[in-house]
């Protein structure tokens, strides 16, 4: 463990905050001791004022993001808070899949996927209750600042521990396979689910074009590490790319920063959000 006055903690805060815009409170400092552990390996150093004084001198782009990337928090679960998904099942998505009957397609964004449960659990609830969509152009994108766990994602490979929270039985070998200790999606959940590293936090977000808005987006459990100030232009920026009747789903502590351009509807136990049109 390294004494609080040798390490130039406020200097990681501030790489920290730059990247991603994750405030760290100096009460957690102890975390960079034990999350940057692998970092320093990779650099062949042990201690953190070795890679503060080599950060220091000279720009190193690659190493901050590890920096950054390494300090995220990336706890999820498969159907997370339930009550988002029982509420798509019951009640908005027969109401979507009616309003998309002529173009059958549908896309959802599960934004912060972390290691994919969110984007796979939605992929899921679609197999499962709506066997109509499998003529349907589906897209799940998941996406998320942290290459590892996008990496995790994209491998679809989960341990009996992560497999233990959230998935009923049946799920777990209806739609996985048992390899060895863990569980692998299968392909049919695979093929919907398509996962890419994205900052939330940049001008410009993972997904521009006109034709490219999304019908829900999951934005759940991540804007409460971002400081005030860049939450109000992230949601403007996914208020833009969700259609009209879109719906957004925020983490169960969130809210939107400018509620003047959603509307909140409480359904089901939970609240979600609709993009307000300009009048
Ligand atoms: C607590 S997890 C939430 C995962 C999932 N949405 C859920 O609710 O279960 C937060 C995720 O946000 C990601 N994250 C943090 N800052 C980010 C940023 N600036 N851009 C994109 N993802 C970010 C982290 O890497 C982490 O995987």
């Amino acid at each position: 463990m390294q004494t609080a006055s040798a390490v130039d903690y406020d200097y990681l805060r501030r790489l920290v905050f730059s990247l991603s815009h994750n405030v760290l409170d100096s009460s957690r400092d102890y975390l960079f001791d034990t999350r940057l552990t692998r970092v320093l390996r990779s650099q062949g150093m042990t201690q953190l004022e070795e890679l503060i004084a080599h950060l220091k001198l000279r720009k190193n782009p690659i190493l901050e993001r590890s920096v950054a990337e390494a300090m995220t928090i990336n706890e999820t679960s498969f159907f997370r808070d339930g009550r988002p998904f029982e509420l798509l099942r019951a009640e908005l998505l027969p109401r979507l899949i009616e309003s998309r009957r002529l173009s059958r397609t549908l896309r959802f964004w599960s934004a912060a996927c972390s290691t994919g449960q969110e984007a796979y659990s939605l992929a899921m609830l679609l197999v499962e209750h709506f066997p109509q969509l499998a003529a349907w152009n589906i897209r799940i994108e998941g996406t998320d600042i942290c290459a590892e766990v996008v990496e995790r994602a994209q491998a679809g490979v989960y341990h009996r521990i992560e497999m233990n929270r959230g998935l009923p039985a049946r799920s777990v070998v209806r739609y996985f396979d048992h390899v060895g200790e863990d569980w692998v999606v299968k392909p049919e959940i695979r093929k919907l689910c398509n996962f890419r590293q994205a900052n939330l936090c940049t001008s410009t977000l993972p997904f521009t074009r006109p034709d490219e808005r999304f019908d829900v987006v999951f934005l759940r459990n991540v804007m409460l590490y971002f400081a005030q100030e860049a939450r109000r232009p992230l949601l403007a920026s996914v208020h833009k790319l969700l259609a009209p009747d879109g719906l957004l789903f925020l983490g169960s502590s969130e809210q939107p920063a400018d509620p003047s351009i959603w509307s909140a509807v409480l359904a089901g136990g939970t609240c979600h959000f609709r993009p307000r049109q300009p009048s």
